[in-house]
């Protein structure tokens, strides 16, 4: 199996708000688990102590930041929980299943806040070579905005800073993961999230499996 060879997988799901990424997360975990794999399941922002109060102040703190620090403040919520969490994880030879990754600050910051202006899409990549932690291999989770929208209102609760942004935002942020898709079609693998929380979750388990028995897509 290639986790022995190279100890340790590193798996991320990405996508918009009310794609199902968290329950998919967790039915990949338990899936694993299942078949006998050592999994380490996590989310972002957050994952440490220091990166969770991170995210506290990112998405319900009452303060705007200016782009470059609001940037910052997601890649040192991240930063932290590498170095404490994910990279000893995967030393360890277990699976992380990351709830959200770099390609969220991708879409949020970068074309979401951003607008895809160029300064703030290279700010963000100059960051990210110095993080220097690439996932093996990313499920995004792709859902037309307005069907995002219906489930979210459903689901009710307290909106955060990203969530409670104007249709426009959640577009551009939709826009920004599926450049990202195009751009890595190696890493990244599009799932549509309006089929059945069944039929997403074997999607997302047969291309797992291909890529455990593969070693790659
Ligand atoms: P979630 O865990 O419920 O998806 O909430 C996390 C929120 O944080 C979500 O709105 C996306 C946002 N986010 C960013 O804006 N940038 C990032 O880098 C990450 C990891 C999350």
């Amino acid at each position: 199996m290639l986790l022995d060879k190279t100890g340790g997988m590193f798996v991320t799901l990405e996508g918009g708000e009310g794609a199902g990424k968290s329950s998919q997360a967790a039915y990949l975990a338990e899936q694993l688990e299942a078949d006998g794999f050592r999994v380490y399941k996590t989310r972002e922002p957050g994952g440490t102590p220091a990166a969770e109060a991170l995210r506290h102040l990112l998405l319900f703190g009452e303060a705007s930041f200016c782009w470059q620090a609001e940037v910052m403040a997601h890649m040192a919520a991240r930063m932290d929980h590498l170095e404490q969490k994910i990279k000893p994880a995967l030393a360890d030879g277990q699976i992380v299943i990351c709830d959200r990754y770099h390609d969220s600050t991708w879409a949020y910051q970068g074309f979401g806040m951003g607008a895809a202006r160029p300064e703030v899409l290279s700010f963000i990549t100059a960051l990210r070579q110095l993080v220097a932690c690439e996932p093996d291999l990313t499920f995004l989770l792709d859902i037309p905005v307005d069907v995002a929208h219906t489930r979210l209102v459903k689901r009710g609760g307290k909106t955060d800073r990203y969530e409670g942004q104007a249709s426009q935002f959640h577009q551009r942020v939709r826009d920004g993961f599926l450049q990202v898709a195009q751009q890595d079609p190696e890493r990244v693998v599009v799932v549509d999230a309006c089929a059945s929380i069944e039929g997403v979750k074997k999607e997302i388990y047969r291309h797992m499996q291909v890529w455990l028995e593969g070693g790659g897509m």
